[in-house]
């Protein structure tokens, strides 16, 4: 699954040998309509219409109410698949039970869902945060208030059970939770986030800005963690 940058780079990449090209390398990927319209319509863009502009608004009227528009010589169309079910993502707060379908397959795959019950889950310190693909619960983050002995601060935040759905990685979503859960730390005048993140994950910590504290250390039935930390 691609993302609308990467969607956009390979536009510029075929050739401008007509618009069959573009329309079977469009049926080979994810079709959705809205990413279809922004491939066909960058691919137009890419054959240097003198219009561009106009011929843009043209196109997108056309083909958001017909699914198709005849410009010069290209004939261009969204194949309408998923019709008109535009991707939306929300964030809100969910309770800790809404989060095990989340945590269950991506942190405790193939363990029962008690494993999924972090201590302190329902104090009411602790907050849950989702992020759904329109109705679906595909991520989840959640944040404690607790110290790390490593710090000093009075108000200290730890955000565990971060997760996405594996068919939901790599599109930002991960992104989006930590920077709500910071957005909420933020006005709790939280000092600190810290948190014991997985070898695997630590890279996409340190591009959220984290650093690593401290050597590995392991979790039973989970493997190599870091403490990493930001202050705020
Ligand atoms: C780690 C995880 C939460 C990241 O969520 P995600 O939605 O895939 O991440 P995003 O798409 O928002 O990625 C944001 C950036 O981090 C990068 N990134 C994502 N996962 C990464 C990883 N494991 N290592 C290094 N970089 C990573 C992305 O490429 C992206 O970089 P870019 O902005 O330069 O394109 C998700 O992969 C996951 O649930 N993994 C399994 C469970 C897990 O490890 N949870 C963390 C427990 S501490």
């Amino acid at each position: 699954m691609e993302n609308w940058g990467e969607a956009k780079q390979k536009t510029r990449n075929i050739s401008v040998s007509g618009f069959s090209r573009a329309e079977d390398e469009a049926r080979t990927r994810d079709n959705q309509l809205g990413r279809l319209e922004l491939y066909q319509l960058s691919y137009f863009r890419y054959c240097g219409c003198k219009y561009t502009q106009h011929l843009m608004l043209y196109a997108n009227f056309f083909l958001k109410k017909f699914h198709t528009a005849t410009i010069g010589t290209f004939k261009i169309f969204t194949l309408n698949l998923l019709p008109n079910k535009k991707i939306m993502h929300t964030l809100k707060q969910i309770t800790s039970q809404d989060t095990f379908i989340v945590r269950q397959p991506v942190l405790r795959p193939g363990r029962g869902i008690e494993t999924c019950v972090f201590d302190g889950d329902d104090l009411p310190t602790t907050i849950h945060f989702g992020i759904f693909d329109n109705d679906d619960l595909v991520g989840v983050i959640s944040v404690f208030e607790v110290a790390h002995p490593n710090f000093t601060e009075d108000m200290q935040f730890q955000i565990r059970g971060m997760a996405v759905l594996e068919n939901q990685q790599k599109k930002g979503l991960g992104d989006k939770l930590v920077q709500h859960a910071e957005d909420y730390i933020n006005q709790m005048h939280g000092e600190r986030i810290w948190f014991n993140a997985r070898e695997v994950a630590v890279g996409f910590y340190q591009k959220m800005g984290y650093k690593v504290i401290g050597e590995a250390f392991n979790i039973p039935d989970v493997g190599p963690h870091y403490v990493m930390h930001k202050k705020l």
